[in-house]
């Protein structure tokens, strides 16, 4: 009777963990079998006594319908799980991986490119991104009837303010902080008011930098801009400096590389022409220096510019500058 109650708590346990058909099969069988020991005690009834026997016959009997109902409840329990999950649950599916967090790919490229000038001697500097005129234009050489100012479709804000159409006027705020020498790179964002395309967003990212001290040269600029981009893109990348014109800069250059994507042979990423323009740059214009209260005679230096949406999009293949503001997972995931 002992042993009848111990197989009994095994078998209740059995019946009620099965979690498939399959399992609660072979629960039955081990418990309720032929082969069972519940089955043995009753095979074995007729070896005892007469008064024994009844008993425990009873009891084994008793056992039987019992079990039988759990068994029978169990069987329900696992039906109803199954219909509510559809057809069955596929064990032998793969896991789904859960996608972990990492940084966006406007900040992993500027942490890279910061790496890069910061071996060369460049500190970071930062400046807000509602800034005045003065800073913006005038101190760089652009007053208010300059014709250069339609370049910068400006979101002008109250009160005077608008949001810094590029990063140029962290090099104002940085040279009237302090004297020179400086050797800063400013990373972060600007702002137009461009109808958005492929290739411009209203927002995008630009690193400034600025170099000034006594004889600084073109040749110094143009030593740097070509170390960094060997670093970012390899030695065996094309450079080519054109002349362009930027009003706070004179000379002034804008850098181009041969195309990542095609390896120059053309495609739509540089438009068929197998070079991307990166970068502008150039001497600092005497007038800037002047505004800053600097001694053009005392001082050079050369500042350049680029586009660090650009950067990234020449080192992945994207080809719409907009997908980096859109924050879709499914583009982040990819990048
Ligand atoms: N500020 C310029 C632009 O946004 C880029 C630039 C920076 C050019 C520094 C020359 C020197 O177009």
């Amino acid at each position: 009777m002992e042993r009848l109650r111990e197989l009994r708590d095994e078998a209740v346990a059995a019946f009620e963990s099965a979690v498939s058909a399959a399992a609660l099969e072979s629960a039955r069988v081990r418990h309720l079998g032929r082969k069972s020991e519940i089955n043995q005690v009753s095979r074995g009834l007729k070896d005892l006594a007469e008064d024994e026997r009844r008993a425990v016959g009873r009891a084994v009997n008793e056992l039987k319908n019992e079990l039988g109902a759990l068994l029978a409840a169990a069987g329900d329990r696992i039906a109803r799980a199954g219909a509510s999950s559809g057809p069955g649950l596929d064990l032998t599916l793969p896991g789904r991986r859960p996608w972990v967090g990492r940084k966006h790919p406007v900040t992993r490229t500027f942490e890279r490119l910061e790496g890069i000038f910061r071996t060369l001697g460049f500190e970071v500097a930062l400046g807000p991104h509602v800034e005045d005129e003065f800073h913006n234009f005038e101190a760089l050489n652009m007053p208010a009837d300059h014709p250069a100012r339609d370049m910068h479709d400006t979101f002008y804000i109250e009160g005077g303010k608008l949001l810094r159409t590029h990063t140029s006027p962290v090099q104002i705020r940085v040279m009237q902080s302090r004297p020179p020498p400086i050797r800063i790179i400013a990373p972060g964002r600007a702002y137009r008011n461009e109808t958005p395309d492929a290739s411009h967003a209203s927002e995008f990212y630009q690193l400034e930098g600025l170099y000034v001290d006594r004889d600084v040269r073109i040749g110094e600029l143009k030593g740097v801009l070509t170390k960094f981009l060997h670093e970012l893109y390899g030695e065996d990348v094309g450079i080519r400096f054109r002349p362009g014109f930027f009003p706070f800069t004179e000379p002034s250059v804008e850098v181009d590389v041969e195309c990542r994507i095609c390896e120059g042979k053309g495609c739509s990423v540089c438009k068929g022409t197998g070079w991307v323009e990166l970068l502008g740059a150039g001497m600092v214009d005497p007038r800037v220096f002047q505004a800053v209260g600097y001694d053009p005679d005392e001082v050079t230096g050369y500042a350049f510019g680029l586009g660090v949406d650009r950067i990234h999009m020449m080192m992945s293949g994207v080809d719409d500058i907009r997908l980096y503001h859109e924050n879709d997972l499914r583009f982040l995931r990819q990048v």
